[in-house]
């Protein structure tokens, strides 16, 4: 890595987004976005479609210009630099790939036309096949190889000319579930072998929740929330990520408790009991957020408590490691629950059942908004 020069601050920052932020003409896509990414880090971007993803990408790459912030590399400021002379690779889906090519001389395509001697381009080449593990198809055509292939040469590709940085708009789109997942985990380990710093976008959540180090949640251009997959999973700061990011129950309610160890919220029939305090005004409305899998399910009523709820199983669904059910509580609110399949023979809980759902005090999560 280069060291940060003199006129820039040390830092552990690699890629520093300062302010960024892109209009066209009315419609702000990307809103003024900061983040920094270290070295080496797989860096997710998470939203559904039109939240400026790609547009953010984009401007990373240099194929669109920012309305207003800098970004900078490696130390270097690199707003205004052509696409071409950023250190930068975007790998686009295995179509991008040149057809009438074979693997080798796909590979190969930017370091000619960049001018390296061809005992040079073979070494690389060769070592790159290596890397995707495709040393055996270097005179194939694309139209000869399967999906998940024909993406790993795109990444060799991408990463021949040894690039600082690589930007990955969603991957791995093109491919089948089974293989998206396969290929989920050869993509990491490659990136982690090389090293190389990765910004990808997605709206698949498993998919950044599998690959990145981090992830940014977007949302109309701006980040919502941003840290580690398990942070954002079990600690969703808003409605909104606790909802995109997995599933989720999610009550409304007022706080009734707040003391430094606990805090109670009562939304309808239920209180929820919370094991720390959160500085909040009793009275006031917020948000809890359950997941189905911190349930447990049993048959037949219990005396009420907090941290509990009876039902009726309106719905079932055998998903092979778990069945997931639907639970209608008072008011016909529905509950999701989801029980893991580790004994094969364990019986399920029938439709119509009655049954009591109760959760440890560490299960729900208190969203303010
Ligand atoms: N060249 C453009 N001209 C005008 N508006 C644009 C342009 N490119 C993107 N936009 C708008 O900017 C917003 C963000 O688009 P962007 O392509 O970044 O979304 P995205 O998050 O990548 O979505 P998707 O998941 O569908 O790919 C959208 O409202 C889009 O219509
Ligand atoms: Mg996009």
């Amino acid at each position: 890595m280069a060291q940060p020069s003199s006129t820039t601050p040390a830092t552990s920052a690699f890629l520093t987004i300062d302010g960024v932020t892109k209009r066209f003409g009315d419609v702000v896509a990307v809103d003024t976005i900061e983040l920094e990414i270290a070295q080496g880090e797989i860096f997710a971007l998470l939203g559904s479609s039109g939240c400026g993803k790609s547009t953010l990408l984009r401007m990373l790459a240099g194929f669109e210009t920012p309305s207003g912030g800098r970004v900078r590399l490696a130390g270097e400021d690199i707003t205004d630099l052509p696409p071409y002379l950023r250190p930068i690779n975007m790998m686009f889906q295995s179509y991008a790939l040149f057809p009438h090519l074979t693997v080798y001389d796909n590979i190969a395509f930017g370091l000619r036309r960049d001018g390296m001697a061809k005992d040079a381009i073979a070494q690389r080449v060769t070592e790159m096949l290596a890397l995707v593990q495709l040393t055996p198809y270097a005179k194939r055509k694309p139209h000869q190889l399967s999906g998940g292939q024909q993406q790993r040469v795109a990444l060799a590709r991408s990463l021949a000319k040894r690039p600082k940085l690589l930007l990955l708009d969603e991957p791995l789109a093109a491919l089948d579930k089974k293989l998206r997942e396969r290929t989920q985990l050869e993509l990491v380990s490659i990136l982690r072998q090389v090293g190389v710093t990765c910004v990808m976008v997605t709206h698949d959540q498993e998919e950044a929740m599998t690959m990145a180090d981090r992830i940014a949640v977007m949302r109309d251009g701006r980040f919502l929330q941003l840290g580690a997959p398990g942070e954002i999973y079990e600690h969703p700061q808003t409605r909104f990520v606790a909802d995109f990011i997995g599933n989720v129950n999610l009550f409304d309610g007022r706080l009734v408790t707040d003391e430094a160890d606990h805090c109670e919220i009562r939304c309808d029939e239920t209180l929820f009991r919370v094991g720390h305090g959160i500085s909040g005004t009793l009275g006031s409305e917020f948000s809890v957020a359950l997941r189905p899998e911190k349930i447990a399910i049993e048959l037949g009523a219990r005396e009420a408590a907090p941290n509990q709820l009876t039902g009726t199983v309106a719905g079932r669904s055998y998903m092979g490691s778990y069945t997931a059910y639907e639970v209608e509580a008072v008011g016909k609110r529905r509950v999701r629950v989801t029980v893991s399949n580790a004994d094969r023979h364990a019986d399920p809980f029938e439709l119509g059942a009655e049954v009591t759902l109760s959760w440890p005090d560490t299960a729900p999560v208190v969203i303010a908004e």
